[in-house]
C-alpha cells in the first residue's frame, strides 16, 4: 500500500478538519469545534489518540479513539474508548485503509492498557468494515423516530413547509420563555448536572455509561447539537428530560422521574417545540415513553436498529477481569442508557 500512517498530536489540522466536513457536511468551524470538543476537550484522554492516512502530502483517511468511562454491575469503573472519525476519502475507498487505520488504533489502545475498543454509532459501510475486522454487533439501539411533518403530495411543496418550519424562531429556545415557565417547562443550566448524575440509572442493571457531573457537562457541550435540561418545577430535579435538537428534529437522551411525570413533562416539550420529529431510545426507555414518542408522529412511527453499540475485544479475558466477570460480548451486560455521546 503505498499510503502512510500517522498519529498525530493535533485532530484540528486544516486538512483533517476539511476532510470531515466534506464526509459529514456542517461546515469547517463547526467541525473544527466538534473536534476540539471530542479530542481535546474530553474528560477521559489525556492526550488525543489520533491516526491519518497520507497519500503523499494529502490526509486521505482519519480515525480516533474518544476516551470513555464505565461503571460495571459492581460499581467499579473501568476506561475504554471509543473509534470514531473513520473516514477515508472516496478516491481511496475498498483499498484497506479503514483496515489499516483499525490495526494501527488497536495497537496503540493496546499499548495504552486498553482491553478493548468499542464503537457507538457506525454508518452501515463502517459497521460492514469492522464486522469484517472482527468487531461484534453487541446491541441495536433501536430508536424509536416520529416524523410530524404533514403527509405532503408534492415535494416542492415540501420544501416550502421545511424552510418554515426550520426558520421558525424557537426552537429549543421556545422553552426558556416566560410561555413555557406558565406551561409548566423550566430549563436549567448546569445545576442539574450534579443531581442528575446522582439518579441511579433505570434499567438497573448492566455496564453504564458515567454520569459524572463532569462527564454530563462535557456530554451536553457537543457543538453539533443544542441541548436543555427541563423540570417541571424550578429548582427540583426530581423529574427531568434532556432535549437534544438538531435543526427542528428533537430526541429525548435521558430523564428521570416516574414514568408518568416524565411522559407529561415530554409531552409539554413537544407541544411547545412543534419539532418536525421526535426520537427515543428504545432499547432502554419504558413502554410508557416510547409509545408517547411513537404516537407523536403524523405518520407510523419508524425504528432505527442498524446503529448500535460494537465491541472488539483486544485482550478478552483482561476486559472480562476488569468488567467483574461480564462478557462484554452479549447484549445483556449492557445498560444502553444515554451510551452513545456522538451521533445522538
Ligand atoms: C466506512 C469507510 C471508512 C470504510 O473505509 P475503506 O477504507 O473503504 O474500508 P476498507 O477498504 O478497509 O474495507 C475493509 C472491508 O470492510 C467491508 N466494507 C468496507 N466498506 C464497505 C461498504 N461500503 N459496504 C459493505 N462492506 C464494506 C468490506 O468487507 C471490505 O473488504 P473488501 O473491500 O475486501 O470487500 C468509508 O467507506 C467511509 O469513509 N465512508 C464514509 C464515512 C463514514 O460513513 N464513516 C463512518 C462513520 S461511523
Amino acid at each position: 500500500m503505498p499510503y502512510r500512517i500517522e498519529r498525530v498530536a493535533d485532530p484540528l489540522d486544516d486538512r483533517i478538519v476539511a476532510l470531515r466536513a466534506r464526509t459529514f457536511g456542517g461546515g469547517e468551524d463547526l467541525n473544527r469545534r466538534y473536534l476540539r470538543w471530542k479530542y481535546l476537550e474530553n474528560p477521559y484522554l489525556s492526550e488525543p489518540v489520533f491516526h491519518v492516512v497520507l497519500d503523499g502530502d494529502h490526509i486521505v483517511g482519519c480515525r480516533g479513539l474518544t476516551g470513555a468511562a464505565w461503571i460495571t454491575p459492581s460499581g467499579d469503573r473501568v476506561r475504554i474508548p471509543f473509534g470514531a472519525e473513520a473516514i477515508v476519502d472516496p478516491d481511496h475507498r475498498r483499498k484497506g485503509v479503514f483496515s489499516a487505520l483499525v490495526r494501527t488504533g488497536n495497537d496503540d489502545a493496546a499499548g495504552l492498557g486498553f482491553p478493548a475498543i468499542l464503537s457507538l454509532s457506525a454508518t452501515p459501510a463502517a459497521r460492514a468494515a469492522m464486522e469484517h475486522l472482527g468487531y461484534a454487533f453487541v446491541a441495536p439501539y433501536d430508536v424509536v423516530l416520529s416524523d410530524r411533518g404533514r403527509a405532503l403530495r408534492s415535494r416542492i411543496r415540501r420544501r416550502v413547509i421545511w424552510v418554515k418550519r426550520t426558520a421558525a424562531p424557537g426552537g429549543l429556545k421556545r422553552l426558556d420563555s416566560p410561555d413555557a415557565r406558565s406551561f409548566g417547562v423550566f430549563t436549567v443550566d448546569h445545576a442539574l448536572p450534579d443531581e442528575a448524575a446522582d439518579v441511579p440509572p433505570q434499567s438497573a442493571s448492566g455496564i453504564a455509561h458515567e454520569r459524572t457531573a463532569e462527564y454530563l457537562q462535557w456530554r451536553l457541550g457537543n457543538p453539533l447539537f443544542e441541548y436543555r435540561v427541563v423540570v417541571s418545577q424550578p429548582g427540583a430535579s426530581a423529574d427531568y428530560v434532556i432535549v437534544q435538537a438538531n435543526g427542528s428534529s428533537i430526541r429525548f437522551i435521558d430523564w428521570a422521574g416516574t414514568d408518568d411525570r416524565v411522559v407529561d413533562l415530554m409531552r409539554r416539550v413537544v407541544h411547545l417545540i412543534d419539532p418536525r420529529s421526535v426520537a427515543i431510545w428504545g432499547r432502554w426507555a419504558p413502554p410508557a415513553m416510547s409509545s408517547f414518542v411513537a404516537a407523536a408522529g403524523r405518520q407510523r412511527p419508524g425504528y432505527e436498529s442498524d446503529r448500535g453499540l460494537l465491541v472488539h475485544h483486544l485482550d478478552r479475558k483482561e476486559a472480562t477481569r476488569q468488567f467483574g466477570g461480564v462478557d462484554l460480548g452479549k447484549s445483556g451486560s449492557w445498560n444502553l442508557r444515554m451510551i452513545d455521546s456522538d451521533r445522538y
